[in-house]
């Protein structure tokens, strides 16, 4: 299945230099890329860096707009699902507003009938001006699409105001809100819950009980189920990640709001659970920080076994998802306990991870196997990225 297609026109602004971030990020969602350059932005963004980054998809060069039209490069828009002007200077709206076309990037957004989508970057005092003032409205009223600009501080010093441009993970935001409905890969149409992270069970206001896991590899299944389509919600105990892009995160911290985030998420296709969970909770959680009584004894903490998320979804969900996987994190016997665990669970594949390597648990870098109805599959020690890609890749294999 093809990607969505951005054409996106950088202009000569000094937020040029994010069009470089916005374009890496944008193929890490999926879409495929070209590039425009406006002769102005090759001050600040260098085309070879650019070029690179686009795999060779980038038009630079000014010429003769009729030369051009023979050339084809005016239907460059035509291929593109949506045109992206970022940084949209002053002078590139005020072209567009006025229907100019004297180099490629105008000449094609004039040629243009795809959904275009603008996220100006200008100095405060030009976005104020009546000219640029006239210019938005104009755009507004030709159907244009405007991310940002934002207000605070600007490159210039002592600049402040609205005219900085939107960050590339807002204007991504907004190009997948506009093509959303049309948003395909192969996992499109296709809802995948994963849950991440460890979780925290407090004893009291100040302590809670709490494992190494730092969510890395739920988040970068998370990264890759999105890149492939789908429709992706994460449910996530506390770690120190990012939202990945494009994905619903629902951050909670003990086991019991974890399941009661799967529950609230589901209906789901693909259930990946990935979560550390905590297996034990106190009976009782104290509502005053425990303070040492003097006696030299520590107190006893009670514990109370969790809901198990994983067995849950693999046995009761109604309607269950069509592909369960669980985790298994051994530090002994891996295969043995793994399979059994399998088996326990109900989960239909099983990714066992030795965590008694280094580098394993809060680490990057992850040695698992994959245990199916059809066998046990070694995957060599890899980056957490590219284990997760390849679960991903299997996924999509196990749905063609
Ligand atoms: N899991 C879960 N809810 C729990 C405990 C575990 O959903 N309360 C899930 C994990 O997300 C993982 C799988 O179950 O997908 C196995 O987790 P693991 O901690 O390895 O197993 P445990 O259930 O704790 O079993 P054991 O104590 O035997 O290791």
């Amino acid at each position: 299945m093809k990607n969505q297609r951005i054409l996106l026109i950088i202009g000569g602004g000094i937020a040029a230099y994010k069009a470089l971030e916005l374009i890496r990020r944008a193929q890490d969602r999926g879409y495929e890329v070209t590039v425009v350059m406006t002769k102005a932005a090759a001050q600040f963004v260098t085309p070879l860096s650019v070029s690179t980054l686009a795999k060779g998809k980038l038009y630079a060069n000014l010429f003769d707009p009729h030369e051009e039209m023979d050339v084809g490069h005016i239907r460059l828009s035509r291929q593109a699902d949506i045109v992206v002007v970022a940084p949209a200077t002053a002078d590139l709206m005020a072209k567009m507003s006025h229907g100019l076309a004297d180099d490629l990037a105008s000449a094609t957004l004039l040629a243009n009938d795809r959904p275009v989508l603008i996220a100006p970057g200008m100095n405060p005092k030009m976005w104020d001006h009546p000219a640029t003032r006239r210019n938005r409205a104009q755009l507004v009223e030709d159907g244009v699409h405007f991310i940002g600009p934002m207000s605070g501080e600007m490159a210039e010093a002592n600049e402040a105001g609205t005219g900085r441009m939107a960050e590339p993970a807002m204007i991504l935001d907004a190009i997948d809100g506009l093509l959303g409905p049309l948003r395909h890969g192969p996992l499109s149409g296709k809802h995948v819950l994963i849950t991440a992270g460890p979780t925290h069970e407090p004893i009291d206001p100040v302590r809670y009980i709490a494992n190494r896991s730092s969510g890395k590899q739920g988040y970068a299944i998370a990264a890759a189920a999105h890149a492939a389509g789908a429709d992706v919600t994460l449910v996530s105990g506390p770690v120190q990640l990012g939202a990945p892009d494009g994905v619903r995160l629902v951050t909670v911290e003990t086991a019991r709001q974890m399941k009661h985030a799967v529950v609230e998420a589901l209906p789901a296709d693909i259930a990946i659970l990935c979560a550390a969970v905590a297996d034990w909770r106190t009976t009782q959680e104290a509502d005053k920080k425990q303070k040492k009584d003097g006696s030299g004894k520590p107190p006893i903490l009670e514990l109370t076994e969790n809901p198990d998320i994983l067995l849950y979804v693999s046995r009761e969900a109604e309607p269950r998802p069509e592909l369960v996987i669980g985790f298994a994190a051994e530090t002994d016997h891996l295969i043995e306990h793994a399979t059994a665990k399998r088996q326990r669970k109900g989960c239909d594949w099983l990714v066992a991870n030795d965590v008694s390597q280094e580098g394993v648990m809060g680490g990057d870098t992850n040695a698992v196997h994959l245990i199916r109805d059809q066998g046990i599959d070694a995957w060599p020690k890899a980056d957490k990225q590219a284990v997760a890609d390849r679960l991903v890749e299997e996924i999509i294999q196990h749905f063609q």
